[in-house]
Formats: structure tokens, C-alpha cells, sequence
């Protein structure tokens, strides 16, 4: 699988591509953990990337597109991606689309996961997530909750409200998303490679993606 998930935040994507990777060991790249990754090290990316991610605001162009660069080189990368929150901007989507020509990888499908805002928003507030970063399990206080409140069930880290979920950081990211993100989905159509999923049951949109994929 060579995929990008395309949603807003809390669409799920982070979700889908667990239950999809888990089929063909494909891996997860999710820009997000990465620069999470980041912050939580102290590197001279996280301390760039503390600020923006904070206030809800996306990381400037450079710095995402000297990530991914590199990442799409690792070896893991030939067993099949999923790419999850990349990219986020038109400009990511134009030179995303010229490094995986450069890499001679061709793109099966760009699956955009459709959620309304309201589901959004009550999933984002509900949200916990391990603070380990080689597990980062997704939990939610009220559809999956962990099993000791605040600590993870699979590797016993705590798990945490992320800090871009306050109310305030939340509802500028879905606006930041309607303002940058969305327009992605006429760009993708274009090449032919974008498939709506309308469903806010993740079982429903990996069944979708597969379907899609002849899985
Ligand atoms: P990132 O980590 O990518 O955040 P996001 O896109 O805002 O996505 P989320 O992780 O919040 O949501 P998700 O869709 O993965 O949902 P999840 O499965 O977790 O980015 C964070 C920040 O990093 C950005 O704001 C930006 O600053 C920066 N950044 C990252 N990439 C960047 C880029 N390319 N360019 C610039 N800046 C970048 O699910 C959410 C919740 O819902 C969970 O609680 C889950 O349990 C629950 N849930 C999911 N599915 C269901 C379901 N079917 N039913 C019930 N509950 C469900």
C-alpha cells in the first residue's frame, strides 16, 4: 500500500492507518509523531516545531519537507506507506509530488476521511494519547478508554491530553484545515487518485480503503 490520508484533525487518521498497516506491514508515517517525537527530545526541530504545533498553527513548509525527504528514503519505506497528516499545504502536495518521482514511487490511492466538525471536536476533547514515542497508542475516555486512567494499557506510559487540545487550539486547527488542508482534495482529483470516505466508524473506512485497494 502507497497511501496518504487526507481528514481534518480527529478524522481519524491516525486510527485508520494503524488498522490498515497492521494487514500488510506497511508502514505509518505520521508527521505528527514525528515532530511530537521532536519536542518531547528537545531537538533543535522539536524546539522550532513547540511553538506552532501549541497554538494549533502548521509547521512552516522547510522544515516538514526536510522530514519527509529523508524518511521516504528509509529502507522500512519499501514495504508501503501510509502517509498520515502529510501533506497538509498545496506547496507539500507539489513537492511531495516531484520527490516520489524522483524516487520512481507511484501513489495507489489518496483516501480523504469526511467527519462532521461536531464529531470532531467531541473526539479531539476526548482523546488520550501515550506519551511513549514507540507506542503512541490512541485512547478515548468515552469509546476507548484506558484500562488504569492515565496510563497506557499496552507499554504502562502515561497517557495524555495532547496540548493543542484546548477548545481554543482545537478550533483553530479545524480552521487551519478548511483553509490549507481542504483545497488538497481538488488537487488529488485532478490526478485521479482521490477517493472520498464518508463514515465516522473507522471499521467502515478500512473496509472502504480496502475495497478500493482489491484488498
Ligand atoms: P497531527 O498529529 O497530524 O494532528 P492532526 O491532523 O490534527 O490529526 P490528529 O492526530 O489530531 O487526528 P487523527 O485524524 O489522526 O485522529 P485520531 O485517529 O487520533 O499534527 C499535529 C500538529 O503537528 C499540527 O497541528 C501541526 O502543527 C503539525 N504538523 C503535522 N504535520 C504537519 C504538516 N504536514 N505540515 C505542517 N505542520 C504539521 O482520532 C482522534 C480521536 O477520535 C481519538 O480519541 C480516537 O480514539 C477517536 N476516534 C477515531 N476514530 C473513531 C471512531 N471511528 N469512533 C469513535 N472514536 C474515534
Amino acid at each position: 500500500m502507497k497511501l496518504i490520508l487526507l481528514g481534518a484533525p480527529g478524522a481519524g487518521k491516525g486510527t485508520v492507518a494503524k488498522l490498515l498497516t497492521a494487514i500488510d506491514g506497511s508502514v505509518q508515517i505520521s508527521t505528527g509523531d514525528i515532530l511530537r517525537g521532536a519536542v518531547q527530545a528537545g531537538t533543535p526541530l522539536g524546539k522550532e516545531a513547540e511553538g506552532y504545533m501549541n497554538r494549533g498553527d502548521l509547521v512552516p513548509d522547510s522544515l516538514i519537507m526536510g522530514i519527509m525527504e529523508n524518511r521516504l528514503q528509509e529502507p522500512d519505506c519499501a514495504k508501503g506507506f501510509l502517509l498520515d497528516g502529510f501533506p497538509r499545504t498545496i506547496p507539500q502536495a507539489e513537492a511531495l509530488t516531484e520527490l516520489l518521482k524522483k524516487l520512481n514511487i507511484t501513489l495507489d490511492m489518496v483516501a480523504s476521511i469526511d467527519v462532521p466538525r461536531d464529531v470532531i471536536f467531541d473526539r479531539l476533547c476526548t482523546r488520550r494519547t501515550c506519551t511513549n514515542p514507540s507506542c503512541q497508542a490512541i485512547y478515548n475516555t468515552k469509546s476507548n478508554p484506558t484500562k488504569v486512567e492515565g496510563i497506557c494499557d499496552k507499554c504502562g506510559s502515561p497517557a495524555i491530553q495532547r496540548e493543542d487540545e484546548t477548545q481554543e487550539a482545537i478550533a483553530h486547527r479545524l480552521d487551519t484545515y478548511n483553509e490549507k488542508t481542504a483545497p488538497l482534495a481538488g488537487f488529488y482529483e485532478k490526478s485521479g487518485l482521490l477517493k472520498s470516505i464518508v463514515g465516522t466508524s473507522s471499521d467502515v473506512v478500512v473496509d472502504a480503503i480496502k475495497k478500493q485497494l482489491g484488498l
